[in-house]
Order: structure tokens, then C-alpha cells, then sequence
């Protein structure tokens, strides 16, 4: 069991936050495949303190979306008191503070991963957050900035501070996404704290997922890009961390008629236009390895209609 403070979470597998990809039909579509815990994207405390349009779809939800986390982006004890404000209106069940984003226009804005060269205003917001909230509230972050890799000495900061379980992804920010996840230094803060590690980076397959959990020993993992396309990987991480087997891939109708229902969840989420228009990239992610799907590409971004799109979804052939 995963226990962050207060909610207790018998999976321990976690749809991990992704800007522009975790809205509500895509963390309900994941839902289907039996993990728990489910993030928003990055909600900036600025933008929300503002009741920016944007910002506040972002955390559109409902109640078959729970257990939720919202995850703030921030550098200012102000806004984030102001987001704080603005989240009592909402149903969620734990809090995240964001010092992993790697991108340069959020860094040299003093916010995501560059908060990980400042841990005292990184526990500074931590301790803002934890003392007006009443939900848990955990920090996610990289190993450190750059190859000093201060991970341990951060992540006992953020523990003292009273946040309730790390997330970890295994790279530097100055790595990005180019170099091998480090279990080593991942498995150090896991010996070091006492509050819940999860570990993310590369769990691209269940057989990645159990590797983090065998060479790292940490208490759960988070999968981002491993289900853009495949939510199945879910239970495959499911069914072999719990009973050491591989599960076969679905078939091909299951595919199509779980694409048919993301994309149903997105028309009805953002209207039919920009609902197709947000699944082309979801379509590209199912069909990834498909025969004829170079063809299917070329045409995707002329669609617009729910009919063209399952016009496109029946031509899809797999190998
Ligand atoms: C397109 C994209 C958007 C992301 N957005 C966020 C975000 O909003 N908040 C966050 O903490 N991490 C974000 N991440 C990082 C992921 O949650 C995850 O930590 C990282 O991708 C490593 O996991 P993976 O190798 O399994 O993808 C994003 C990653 C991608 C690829």
C-alpha cells in the first residue's frame, strides 16, 4: 500500500503529470486500466490566483475522477496562497509542487526545476502549502540541477518540511531526457527518507516498471510517456509486479474501440472540433507501428469531424 499522509492508495502505480496531454478524458480513459492515482498537468499558482480561462480548465473534473492531484507550478508564496484560495472550490485528494520541469521559459523563470538550486524557497513553498492545505501535499523534482546531484540532501529538506511522499525522475534537469535513468541515486534517497518514494523516468513497459521497483526499492512508480498510445501498460505493470506475468498485448478491436471511446471522452470534453482536433495526436500514439499509418498521418490533419476521425480509426491496419 501507498500511504501519502492521509490517503492510503493500494496501487502502487501513478498516471504521472503531462502538460498538454492530462485533461480529463485522457486521465479517465487510463482509469480504465486499474491504477488509482492520477495527476493534472502543471496549473500555474499565478495564472490561477487570475481565474485565467485557460488555467481554470485545466482542472475540470469529475467525481469518477478520483483519487486526483493537482499539481502547482510556482516561485511566489503569494500566488500559491491565492491558488490555494481558488482550490477550495474544487474536489481533490492530495497537492504537488513542481520542481522537475526541465523547460528553459519555466527555469529562467525561477520556477520548476530551477527551484531545486534554491531549496530554501523550494521549502518555503512546500511549508506555504502544507500549512494551508488540509490535503497531502508531495514534491516532484529531478536529481538535482546539474551533475552535483543534491537529490538526497533536497529530498531531506522537502521530508523536514513536511511534505508527504517525492516523486523522482532519475535525470538532472540539465539532462533532460537524453541520458539513462540513474537507479543508483534514485535507490540513495529511497534508503535516506522515511516518507514514500515514487520514481519515475523510462517506465516504458512493465518490464521497466519492475526494474525501477527491484534496483531502486521505491514505494511506487509514475508512468508518463509509457501510455500515450498503450494505457494497457497499466495492467501489465499490474499483473507482473502482483503475479510475475506478462500479459499479451490487446487485440486490434480492443485498440480501435478504446480509441473510439477516447475519442468520444474528448468531443464531449471540448466540443467537437477541438476535441477531434486533440485526439490527431492520441490517434498518432495508438497506431505507433501500424502497416498503412504513414498514409493515415498525411490525412489527420485535415480531420475535424467525429466521422472522419472513425472513418481514419477503421482504415488503421495493424502489423
Ligand atoms: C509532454 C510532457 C509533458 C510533461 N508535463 C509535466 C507536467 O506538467 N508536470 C510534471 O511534473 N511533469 C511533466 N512531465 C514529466 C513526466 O511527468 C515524467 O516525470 C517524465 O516524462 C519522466 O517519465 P517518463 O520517462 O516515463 O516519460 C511531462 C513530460 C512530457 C513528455
Amino acid at each position: 500500500m501507498l500511504k501519502l499522509a492521509s490517503l492510503s492508495l493500494s496501487s502502487p502505480v501513478v498516471l504521472s503529470p503531462m502538460a498538454g496531454i492530462s485533461s480529463y478524458p485522457y486521465r479517465k480513459i487510463n482509469r480504465k486500466m486499474g491504477f488509482e492515482l492520477a495527476y493534472s498537468e502543471m496549473i500555474s499558482a499565478r495564472a490561477l490566483s487570475y481565474l485565467n480561462k485557460r488555467t481554470m480548465e485545466l482542472l475540470k473534473s469529475s467525481d469518477d475522477d478520483r483519487p486526483l492531484g493537482i499539481q502547482l507550478l510556482g516561485k511566489d508564496n503569494r500566488y500559491i496562497l491565492k491558488a490555494l484560495e481558488k482550490l477550495k472550490e474544487y474536489k481533490f485528494d492530495t497537492l504537488d509542487l513542481n520542481a522537475a520541469c526541465p523547460q528553459k521559459k519555466i527555469t529562467n523563470n525561477g520556477k520548476g526545476a530551477r527551484l531545486l538550486k534554491d531549496p530554501k524557497k523550494l521549502n518555503s513553498l512546500l511549508r506555504c502549502m502544507i500549512k494551508n492545505t488540509s490535503k497531502p501535499v508531495t514534491l516532484k523534482m529531478r536529481l538535482g540541477w546539474d551533475s552535483s546531484k543534491d537529490a538526497v540532501r533536497i529530498a531531506l529538506g522537502a521530508q523536514d518540511a513536511g511534505a508527504s511522499a517525492i516523486y523522482i525522475h532519475g535525470r538532472t534537469r540539465m539532462q533532460g531526457y537524453n541520458r539513462a535513468v540513474d537507479y543508483r541515486s534514485i535507490a540513495k534517497v529511497k534508503k535516506t527518507l522515511k516518507i514514500p518514494v515514487i520514481a519515475c523516468g523510462d517506465i516504458l513497459s512493465a518490464r521497466l516498471a519492475k526494474k525501477m521497483f527491484d534496483e531502486t526499492g521505491v514505494d511506487a512508480v509514475a508512468v508518463a510517456r509509457g501510455a500515450l498510445g498503450n494505457p494497457w501498460i497499466f495492467k501489465e505493470i499490474h499483473e507482473l509486479i502482483e503475479n510475475n506475468r506478462f500479459i499479451s498485448r490487446p487485440g486490434i478491436n480492443e485498440v480501435k474501440s478504446l480509441m473510439k471511446e477516447h475519442l468520444g471522452l474528448c468531443v464531449k470534453f471540448y466540443g467537437e472540433k477541438a476535441g477531434v482536433v486533440k485526439f490527431r495526436k492520441f490517434y498518432i500514439w495508438y497506431t505507433r507501428g501500424f502497416i498503412n499509418v504513414r498514409a493515415l498521418r498525411t490525412k489527420i490533419a485535415q480531420v475535424t469531424k467525429i466521422s472522419q476521425m472513425h472513418s481514419l480509426i477503421k482504415a488503421s491496419v495493424p502489423i
